[in-house]
């Protein structure tokens, strides 16, 4: 019964992906009650319900019964429409907490809600909920970046720790670097890993070798930089001041692979300046000149 009465309520607006996921690790916390689930159609409101085990569907923010937190799970594009619509409606209480789950967007998306003394932020979780069902499984220990109203945050960094999640503050105004950084990591890996296994297939590799060679390389040089920080890791040709291969690299690439390694070449110029000499920094700056290559 004490248990029961200090409960908080959660009511949940857009119940897809993160907020399904969200909303069922909240309840399995012992710690929240579910209270609207809500969807623009009653239809998926009442899945969202069923998978959560609890809460009430509704499709309409008429009238919404009171809630300690409410997170806004909508689409980023529909976050700034729904909190306005939210402010009108008057049923959000000033000291209550409105949060959204944005990795870009700011706390500033809700300022109509803040206006109202209601304490806004963003909880982003760096993770990718593709389905709810295995989100759930897979949470724990999930990095939760919080932005916005200092006022939120115990009540957010409470939230996060209770779904299994580790939180931490951005500074004021850091969305868009904390975004870009995530983004760089993860997708710019990729893209890498693409750059390389086109230029591997020139030189006559297999898919199955290339796979296996540049993969083995690329978990090993990650496992390097994350313990040993960048400049340590860095081996090769650029960290040795081999301005020769460099020029022999280049010869056989793209354009448009030209124009990648070379970007990334004088970046990792920068990154080696540390042990290399005047006159070898000089030589690797002449011979990762973009468009300059010896054809
Ligand atoms: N998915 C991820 O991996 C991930 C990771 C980190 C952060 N996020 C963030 O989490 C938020 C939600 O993303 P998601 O991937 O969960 O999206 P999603 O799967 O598309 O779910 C969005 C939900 O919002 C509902 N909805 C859409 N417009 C609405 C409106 N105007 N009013 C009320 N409900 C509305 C949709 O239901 P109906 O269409 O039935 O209305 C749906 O249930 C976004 O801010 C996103 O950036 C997502």
């Amino acid at each position: 019964m004490d248990k029961e009465r200090n409960m908080l309520t959660l009511n949940i607006i857009g119940a897809g992906r993160l907020g399904k996921t969200l909303a069922q690790l909240a309840r399995h916390s012992g710690r929240y009650r579910i209270g609207v689930v809500l969807c623009r159609s009653l239809a998926a409101a009442e899945q969202a319900c069923a998978f959560i085990g609890g809460g009430e569907p509704r499709d309409s923010l008429q009238a919404l019964p009171a809630a300690n937190l409410t997170l806004l799970a909508v689409p980023d594009g529909a976050i700034a429409g729904v909190a306005a619509a939210l402010a009108a409606s008057g049923d959000v209480a000033a000291g209550s907490v409105v949060f959204h789950a944005s990795g870009v967007g700011e706390a500033g998306l809700l300022a109509p809600l803040a206006a109202l003394g209601v304490q806004c932020a963003s909880l982003h979780p760096a993770f990718s909920f593709a389905e709810p069902a295995r989100a759930v499984q897979g949470f724990a220990g999930t990095r939760c970046a919080l932005e916005g109203d200092p006022a939120a945050f115990p009540a957010l960094r409470e939230f996060a720790s209770a779904i299994g999640g580790v939180p931490f503050d951005l500074a004021p105004g850091g969305k868009a670097a904390y975004h870009a950084a995530l983004s760089i990591a993860s997708n710019y890996l990729v893209t890498l890993h693409d750059l390389a296994a086109r230029v591997a297939a020139q030189a006559g590799m297999s898919d199955d070798i290339a796979a296996a060679v540049l993969g083995g390389l690329m978990r090993q040089t990650l496992e390097n930089t994350l313990a040993l920080g960048p400049p340590a890791a860095l081996t090769g040709p650029i960290a040795r001041g081999d301005a020769g291969t460099v020029a022999r690299h280049r010869a056989v690439l793209s354009a448009a692979d030209d124009a990648l390694y070379c970007a990334l070449g004088l970046a990792t110029a920068r990154l080696a300046a540390g042990r290399l000499d005047t006159a070898a920094q000089a030589a690797l700056g002449r011979v990762l000149q973009p468009g300059l290559r010896a054809e």
